[in-house]
């Protein structure tokens, strides 16, 4: 049943003081994309980074850059995520007023257009945006840090995503807590690509990547 799972590790539980080898060194280990966590300390109470970031790590792997924009305003800076080279540009439903225009935008810059919702944001907030979406990001924990806890509520937002968007090309992506022991259900509800931060940096280096991320593959087929 997890054929096709795509495995995004999140460089937010990497080391930042060598972010280059270790984009490189995921990619090597077998993920799939690569998922890149922005945040403005506004959205989102933490700080990251942006397009230069981005764009300098764009020459390391030709991975799927999948950016998740937690930040207050995304329309501002649509432009340079897709010109620092992402291939998928996802924000928040709570962070857009005009979310139809934002994802309209994303793909006309070229880019797969993403939405994703927090915990609390009822499942049918996207039902009249289906067809400007290309994937819906599932918060299953409260977005701005890495290591938090599965928020096992989400099941069901999922599985009722996974209805709303049936017949449909949109991928139900989670991120927030994906272990071993939660791989396995958010695939059972109907997710097909899973951001995976502290359970795969918490190795060492490649072949300890290698190991979290077949193990992640493995659990999400179980
Ligand atoms: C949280 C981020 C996640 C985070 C996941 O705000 O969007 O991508 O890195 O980290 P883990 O997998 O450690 O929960
Ligand atoms: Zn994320």
């Amino acid at each position: 049943m997890a054929d096709g799972i795509i495995i995004a590790p999140s460089i937010l539980a990497a080391d930042f003081s060598r972010l280059a080898e270790e984009v490189s060194a995921v990619d090597r280990a077998g993920a799939d994309w690569v998922h890149l966590d922005v945040m403005d300390g506004h959205f989102v109470p933490n700080l990251t980074f942006g397009p230069p970031v981005i764009k300098a790590l764009r020459h390391v792997t030709g991975k799927t850059f999948d950016s998740h924009l937690m930040v207050s305003n995304p329309d501002a800076l649509l432009d340079a995520y897709a010109d620092a080279g992402s291939e998928i540009i996802t924000v928040h439903a709570e962070a857009c007023l005009h979310l139809d225009r934002t994802l309209s935008r994303i793909r006309e810059l070229g880019c797969r257009a993403g939405v994703s919702l927090n915990p609390h944001t009822p499942a049918d907030f996207v039902s009249h945006v289906l067809d400007r979406l290309d994937l819906i990001l599932v918060m299953t924990v409260n977005p701005g840090f890495g290591g938090q806890a599965f928020i096992p509520a989400m099941l069901e937002k999922i599985a009722t995503l996974k209805a709303i968007t049936a017949g449909r090309d949109i991928i139900i992506e989670v991120d927030g807590g994906i272990t071993l022991e939660t791989a396995g259900d958010v695939v059972a509800a109907g997710a097909t690509a899973l951001v995976a931060g502290s359970a795969i940096f918490k190795g060492d280096g490649e072949d300890g990547y290698r190991v979290n991320i077949d193990a992640i593959r493995a659990a999400a087929a179980s």
